[in-house]
């Protein structure tokens, strides 16, 4: 492929590999491609961020398969989590709300989730993670899940603010020199502690090239 490739090419491809593979979030990332995408989905697609992703969705699958009440994802980005969510056969989940705070996030992340709009379980929303009531949430949330806790300037404070008992997904890494990077944790222990769960199904560690990414399942 060059810089002069059409894009109907990569939407060809990616049908080729969706009818291949017969991964329907493939045939939604065509889709998404065809119609008009934001110029950095190929870093919200690329392998390190589907691994990360499919190592949440495993782990999800054996500690906490059947939430009882809508996964809110916080920090969603695109929306790319809560596809892989909702096509995992092994997972029973009612919804998924998708929140960012970057109002360029939700208009992308419904069109590529556009078949579990239109079926009313997926809606993206424009929000700032750490000004949300979980309390007052009607249906109560079933599962909470924050990948970027890294990004926040103070972890235990947000925590401090939610639900006591809420279940909780929470992913940080020690990736210090991203300048993005406020609450970077040294290690699975270090992290245990920032995050003070109160009862921990799943605690694990996946390093990568350049730092290693930590994830808790657990209650607040
Ligand atoms: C780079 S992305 C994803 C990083 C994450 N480690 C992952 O792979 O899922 C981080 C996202 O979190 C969002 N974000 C950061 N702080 C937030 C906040 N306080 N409320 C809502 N979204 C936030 C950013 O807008 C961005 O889209």
């Amino acid at each position: 492929m060059t810089r002069d490739t059409p894009p109907d090419a990569f939407y060809d491809i990616l049908r080729g590999v969706a009818a291949l593979t017969g991964n329907a979030v493939v045939a939604d990332l065509a889709r998404l491609v065809a119609d008009e995408m934001p110029p950095d989905l190929w870093i919200a697609f690329n392998h390190k961020q589907i691994g990360s992703k499919r190592w949440l969705v495993d782990a999800l699958a054996q500690a906490m398969p059947q939430p009882q009440g809508p996964v809110w994802m916080l920090g969603a980005w695109y929306g790319v989590l809560g596809a892989l969510l909702l096509a995992d056969e092994r997972l029973a989940i009612p919804a998924v709300v998708s929140l960012d705070r970057d109002a360029t996030c939700a208009p992308v992340a419904e069109r590529l989730n556009r078949r579990h709009v239109a079926s009313g379980r997926f809606r993206a929303i424009t929000a700032d993670m750490t000004t949300l009531d979980f309390a007052a949430q009607q249906p109560r949330p079933g599962l909470v899940i924050n990948t970027s806790c890294e990004h926040l300037d103070d972890v235990p404070g947000w925590l401090a603010t939610l639900p006591p008992g809420l279940p909780l997904l929470l992913q940080s890494n020690d990736y210090f020199r991203e300048p993005d990077h406020r609450s970077c944790v040294g290690s699975l222990d270090d992290f245990k502690a920032q995050a003070g769960l109160s009862d921990l199904l799943f605690a694990g560690a996946q390093p990568t090239k350049n730092y290693t990414r930590f994830m808790l399942i657990g209650r607040r």
